[in-house]
């Protein structure tokens, strides 16, 4: 499609899949700090051959403005997601734009919008998909974002509405001061949960193979009906998390069981501001935000029958005690959506604060 001297294309060439998947450089490489992609797993799975891609039918488009790149996204039908919930839901997933390409952008989601509807879907959501998309920030523009979530320029707010797209959903990012008040109230919260016979073991005493297929099974359990999410498998799950086996995910994430059964699970990361990052040289990071002072908690859940119980705040609190005893000064409780009260509680009883805010959007057709 062709308006002036925009032009935009699915694109199915190695090298073009390359150009996408860089494109981000392009965004935010004039940064003090962001997080870059994951090039080789972008292409893999643009070109079909990562695990997940299984479950999908994608499809990347590129625009052009005078042939430079200025916007990509993929647009993808989530065979599993529309299963899960029966629904025809399309899903924009990887947009990226450069500062004053409204035009570019407006034709770029206009075209994926097609490609969607064409496809049977009846509306589409960009902004979260488990595994492959993450909301956009509405504040803290500029600032390095907690691991896993987009610095997006404001801008993006304006193309996804002038595309006619609608806020669909905000969620909140928090982060909890790890102060020797607070971490003695962490003693106690693990402590009132052992004496109602709920046992937390970090994955390293789990087992860390066992406790990432126990961590699957929970989440799907705990997460099945949780706006967004759709169910993931053993067999995608392994391959992700194995590699973490010898780092310090293994004793920040947790399990709790009760009765002999697992019935929680916590996935933490340290601070990976330091190896994953690019950070100018010289630049200092804020203490709360990254410079190996930041571990996150990413994702918890707790069986529905052991729910109310302390078991969700037990298990964040033992995994932000052993962030502490490794020097981080900050915990990240990562991304809960804004009615989700159980877990905005479970952060707030921590002592966590809504440090970052963000949206998903939608548009039905
Ligand atoms: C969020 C979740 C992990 C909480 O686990 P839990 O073991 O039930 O929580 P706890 O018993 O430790 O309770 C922690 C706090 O949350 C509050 N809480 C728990 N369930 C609640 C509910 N249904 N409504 C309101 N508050 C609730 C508790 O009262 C407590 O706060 P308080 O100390 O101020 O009273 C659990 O509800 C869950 O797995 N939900 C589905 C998955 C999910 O949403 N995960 C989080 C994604 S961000």
């Amino acid at each position: 499609m062709c308006a002036q001297s925009v032009r935009v294309e699915q694109i199915s060439t190695r090298e073009r899949f390359e150009d996408f998947a860089r494109f981000p450089f392009e965004v935010y490489g004039g940064r003090d700090a962001w997080w870059p992609p994951d090039i080789h797993n972008e292409i893999e799975l643009l070109a079909g051959r990562s695990l997940i891609a299984a479950h999908l039918d994608l499809s990347p488009f590129c625009a052009w403005r005078d042939n430079k790149l200025v916007a990509r996204v993929s647009a993808v039908v989530n065979y599993r997601y529309n299963e899960h919930w029966n629904e025809k839901l399309g899903q924009l997933i990887h947009f990226e734009a450069l500062p004053g390409e409204d035009e570019a952008a407006g034709a770029l989601l206009e075209t994926a919008v097609n490609w969607l509807a064409k496809r049977g879907m009846t509306g589409a959501r960009s902004g979260f998909a488990a595994f492959l998309d993450y909301p956009y920030a509405i504040d803290n523009y500029g600032e390095l974002p907690s691991f896993l979530l987009r610095g997006n320029p404001d801008c993006y707010h304006r193309y996804f509405k002038n595309a006619h797209f609608m806020t669909e959903k905000g969620q909140v990012d928090y982060t909890a001061p790890l102060t020797p008040p607070t971490l003695a109230r962490y003693r106690q919260m693990i402590e009132a949960a052992r004496q109602r016979g709920v046992v937390i073991r970090s994955w390293r005493e789990y087992g860390f193979l066992a406790a990432i297929d126990v961590w699957t099974d929970v989440t799907n359990s705990a997460f099945a009906r949780h706006w967004g999410w759709n169910p993931v498998s053993r067999e995608e799950v392994r391959p992700m998390l194995l590699p973490l086996a010898g780092t310090l995910v293994s004793d920040l994430s947790m399990i709790a069981v009760f009765e002999e059964q697992p019935v929680g699970a916590v996935f933490s990361v340290p601070d990976l501001s330091g190896t994953l990052a690019r950070v100018r040289s010289g630049v200092r990071l804020k203490p709360e935000r990254g410079g190996g002072t930041r571990g996150a908690l990413i994702n918890i859940g707790v069986l529905e029958m052991a729910r109310g119980r302390g078991i969700g705040r037990a298990m964040a609190a033992r995994s932000f005690l052993t962030m502490a005893q490794h020097r981080m000064a900050f915990a990240g409780y990562t991304l809960v959506l804004d009615d989700n009260w159980p877990s905005r509680r479970t952060a707030e009883s921590l002592g966590a604060k809504v440090s970052a805010n963000f949206v998903s959007y939608r548009r039905d057709f």
